[in-house]
């Protein structure tokens, strides 16, 4: 290990930091620290109702997006129901599950996509919530609103369907789907946000989820009270006023995703391409996989080794700075 300083590219953090608006907020108002914050965050959700033409009533506030999805499995799966989710995608949706001992399946991805049609052998009597990171972590594919739609269509409007949108400003895709207009039409799709990802609040602990009201109010009667603290609440509206911040990150962040997938793929590594904020790779053998994990390690660059979530031959690798970008093709070159 050399002297640098590790550049950490394993959590899919925003690179760029956070809106200087968000650093101010906080800077101007933690001398209150020793005061309760508000039971529920009002400004916050309004402000968030806002900006989605919402109202405040379908807007869930939680101390990250993971605390919502355990709300979520907490409120909606009963003891004998179950959940279901893809395979190779956000390990929380199975942990959790499994820590409220609710039973979770996996369908399988088809070539490294979250196939809604892969969902429907595996739906029974017994499915309450399906999860889908939409861009999935950590294959950073996505599914399309056409997909989305057919799922909503074809399925009992018993089932929830949490569509996990913790990378959508990353995405440059035209089908994207339009969730907000979906949940319009299916009241059980619930659209789940965080501020940890291109918002760069991930130390603050702080996410959101929009739901037909019926919904929220099921959550809100369940949830911890004061569990949101004032300053990530205020460093979130914060975020949300500086939508320049977040087009700059967004813009960046595809321009460098472009480079390193060119890169990546001219120097014969097997790439999937993809709509987030970080890039997976994966390997035929684990020694290959090990020899690049080590190769950026020892030279200040810590990347996540997918063997932690059950994957022993792929790497993520989140998306950094151009120089850091610069620096791993030329360690790997
Ligand atoms: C798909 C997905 N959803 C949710 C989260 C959790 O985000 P938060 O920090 O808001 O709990 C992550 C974090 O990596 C994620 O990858």
């Amino acid at each position: 290990m050399t002297n640098t300083k590790i550049i950490k590219l394993s959590s899919n953090e925003n690179c760029y930091g956070c809106s200087p608006l968000a650093l101010q907020a906080i800077e101007s108002n933690y001398r209150a620290v020793h005061l309760y914050p508000e039971v529920s965050p009002v400004a916050l959700k309004e402000k968030i109702a806002a900006q989605f033409g919402v109202s405040p009533k379908n807007i869930i506030v939680g101390a990250g997006s993971v605390r919502i999805i355990d709300g979520l499995i907490q409120t909606y799966v009963g003891s004998d129901e179950e959940v279901l989710t893809f395979e190779k995608s956000f390990v929380a949706y199975g942990q959790l599950s499994g820590f409220q001992k609710r039973k979770c399946h996996f369908a399988p991805l088809s070539d490294f996509r979250c196939l809604p049609e892969n969902l429907l052998p595996l739906i029974n009597n017994k499915t309450r919530l399906i999860f889908i990171a939409n861009p999935n972590n950590p294959t950073g594919t996505i599914i399309t609103h056409v997909e989305l739609e057919m799922l909503l269509s074809k399925i009992s409007s018993d089932i929830t369907v949490v569509i996990d949108e913790a990378y959508s400003e990353y995405s440059t895709n035209t089908s994207f789907p339009d969730s907000l207009a979906l949940q319009k039409k299916y009241p059980n799709l619930v659209i789940l946000h965080s501020f940890s990802k291109i918002y760069g609040l991930a130390g603050l602990r702080i996410g959101y989820a929009i739901m037909e009201e019926h919904k929220a109010t099921r959550m809100i009667q369940n949830k911890i009270p004061f569990s949101v603290n004032y300053l990530s609440s205020d460093a979130a509206i914060a975020s949300l006023n500086d939508q320049e911040f977040i087009h700059h990150s967004a813009i960046s962040n595809a321009a460098q995703r472009d480079y390193l997938y060119s890169e990546l793929t001219r120097l014969d590594f097997h790439v999937v391409p993809s709509q987030a904020n970080f890039l997976y790779l994966w390997f035929d053998k684990e020694d290959e996989k090990k020899k690049v994990y080590d190769t950026l390690f020892q030279n200040g660059i810590l990347i996540c080794d997918l063997n932690v979530f059950g994957q022993q031959k792929s790497l993520r690798i989140t998306i950094g700075k151009k120089e850091t970008n610069q620096r791993i093709i030329a360690m790997l070159s």
